[in-house]
């Protein structure tokens, strides 16, 4: 495919929003290059993925370096080096800094387990159920300063059943985070998404609200 999206991928574990991306690109019906795949896990399942895949992976452990400005700096160069359009993390289990967020501001998204603005950090899971709340879901978000902050893009809503536990709502969101993904990555590859100053600029028009991904897996206002 011509004119495809330069991505760089970060994985923690199981890179199965990886594998995702991966699919679609082979099914063509994602115009983008996944150029690296880079970890700060060695044993992560996610660069076993990438390496059946043929993608060069690179492995950058935080505990190598002597703080952590010194790991920004050099996932910094690393990211640098594959020249990316976009940067996906994706299950990237590690908070990040200026050195690695100045350089890609506007080209580096995260997925994030929850309907953001609710339930930044981990376990969102079991605080989404522990609250009582009727919905759960993913986003898709510019990364910023702000941990699981930036300008959100794109959601996914599924409802909680009654008798879920973490785990179950787990295995049950992690279907609808693949597509999100893809469709959230959709939406670069096309050219139709940018982060700007008022937010999240989609088609020229700013959305102040995520796009809802719909059953038929497209993105919606
Ligand atoms: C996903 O649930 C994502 O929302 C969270 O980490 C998980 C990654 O899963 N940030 P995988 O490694 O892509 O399978």
């Amino acid at each position: 495919m011509t004119g495809a999206l330069r991505t760089t991928v970060l994985v923690s574990g199981s890179g199965s929003n990886l594998q995702a991306l991966i699919d679609a690109h082979l099914a063509g019906r994602l115009n983008i290059h996944i150029g690296h795949v880079i970890s700060n896990v060695a044993e992560a399942r996610g660069l076993r993925r990438a390496e059946q895949a043929g993608i060069p992976t690179s492995v950058l452990k935080h505990g190598d370096f002597a703080d952590r400005d010194a790991f920004d700096r050099a996932l910094a160069l690393l990211i640098a080096s594959c020249k990316p359009d976009l940067v996906v993390l994706a299950g990237f289990m590690r908070i990040i800094g200026p050195a690695v967020l100045q350089p890609f501001r506007g080209r580096m998204i995260n997925l994030h387990p929850s309907l953001l603005p609710l339930y930044r950090g981990t376990d969102t899971y079991q605080r989404a159920l522990d609250a009582g709340d009727e919905r759960h879901g993913a986003s898709m978000h510019f990364v910023t300063e702000e941990l699981d902050g930036g300008p959100l893009i794109s959601q996914v809503v599924i409802p909680v059943i009654a008798g879920d536990d973490a785990a179950g709502l787990a295995a049950r969101l992690a279907p609808m985070e693949h597509r999100l993904v893809v469709a959230t990555v959709e939406l670069f590859a096309t050219h139709r998404v940018e982060c700007c100053d008022g937010g999240v600029s989609i088609d020229g028009r700013i959305h102040a609200m995520p796009l809802q991904l719909q059953a038929d897996g497209r993105l919606h206002p």
